[in-house]
């Protein structure tokens, strides 16, 4: 099979398409044939081999040799089961992530069936489901699981225009929040446009300025910092940031004292938001947000394209559908 391999840490050229042999499913694993799949920001990193300390898990010197094709969203056909599978059969449509695993640039890929896999959401595209699946998870894993973000509140969220922002914008409407969405000049009127009650251009204005104002500060892009949002939390307020390794300390830190909190976690374990996720996308409650299409071959302009930090919602890799102009006004010639 074709598979985007990585044989060292480096700039995006150092991924290249080459022959891998088809992973075996073992006896609880699901075979995928890959139609889409994405390349996000965290795939960037890993195959920089960032964060320094990620090298642990990522490899010291050069990537493992199981994180060579990366690949965490994954949207296809059940291609074959393991003999322990039951839940899923050959020919079945899903979407799902594949974890520490990796693995989904390329055109099969195995996932545990008890793990993070569902029924494909009806109404989308292969291309639109492998979207809708770490952003989605990872924002209603923080507002609805962490938070419980309901009405009555005010919730910024910061990088809204990415991945997990745009999701976190539509998601914090719909239990009711009033929203604040910080983005650049260019994605004002898409963050608009997804719902936010107000946007902030951070170019223009400095969300952590304002004074006592948000209960959830949700910084999905982890570009502010405690130190700058506290002022801006209200009593009992929250700082929610997805990454950094010194927002653990903190989140210690203000979990003994009185005071603004800082909330952190990791949305690994996808098996109970996904099928959430299918039921908001199907109930008109979430879109998806596309900006890209590459094919396999071009995965390494797709690297180049999320590494600017300047993707709009999704970056998706279609592996066997047709990259299609008509839905994606912005893919590339
Ligand atoms: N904790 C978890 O479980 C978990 C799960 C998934 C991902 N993550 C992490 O979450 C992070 C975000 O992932 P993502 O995929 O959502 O990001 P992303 O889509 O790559 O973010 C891109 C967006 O960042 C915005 N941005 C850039 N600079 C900004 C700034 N100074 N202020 C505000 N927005 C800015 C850009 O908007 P403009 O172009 O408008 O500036 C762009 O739309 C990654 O580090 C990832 O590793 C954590």
């Amino acid at each position: 099979m074709r598979a985007a391999v990585h044989t060292r840490f480096g700039p995006p050229d150092v991924v290249r398409v080459t022959e891998r042999p088809v992973p075996v499913p073992r006896p609880d694993d699901v075979l995928i044939k890959v139609h889409a799949t994405t390349v996000t920001s965290a795939e960037c990193a890993m195959r920089r081999g960032e964060p320094a300390w990620g090298r642990v898990i990522l490899g010291l010197r050069r990537p493992r040799r199981r994180l060579r094709t990366l690949g965490l969203e994954v949207a296809g056909v059940v291609e074959s089961v393991g003999s322990g599978v039951s839940r899923f059969g050959p020919g079945d449509e899903v979407f799902g992530f594949t974890g520490f695993a990796v693995g989904a640039h390329a055109e099969y890929v195995r996932v545990p069936a008890s793990g993070s896999l569902a029924p494909k959401p009806a109404a989308l595209t292969f291309a639109e489901s492998a979207a809708a699946v770490d952003g989605a998870t990872t924002a209603l894993f923080f507002l609805h699981h962490k938070l419980s973000v309901r009405a009555g509140q005010r919730v910024l969220v910061n990088g809204a225009s990415g991945s997990i922002g745009t999701y976190a914008v539509q998601l914090a409407k719909h239990f009711g929040a009033e929203v604040v969405g910080v983005c650049g000049p260019a994605n004002v009127e898409l963050v608009r446009s997804l719902g936010a009650d107000e946007v902030i251009d951070y170019t223009e204005r400095d969300f952590t300025a304002d004074r006592s104002r948000y209960d959830v500060v949700f910084d999905t892009v982890a570009k502010s910092s405690f130190r700058k949002a506290r002022g801006s939390l209200r009593p009992g307020g929250k700082y929610v940031p997805t990454t950094g390794l010194s927002n653990n300390l903190w989140a210690l830190w203000t979990a003994v004292r009185g005071g603004p909190k800082v909330v952190v976690g990791m949305s690994v374990d996808k098996s109970t938001t996904l099928p959430v996720v299918k039921e908001l996308v199907e109930a008109g409650v979430l879109r998806v947000v596309v900006d890209r299409t590459y094919p396999l071959e071009r995965i390494a302009e797709a690297y180049r394209y999320v590494d600017t930090g300047r993707k709009r919602g999704n970056v998706v890799i279609a592996v066997v559908d047709p990259v299609d102009p008509s839905r994606d006004a912005l893919t590339p010639p």
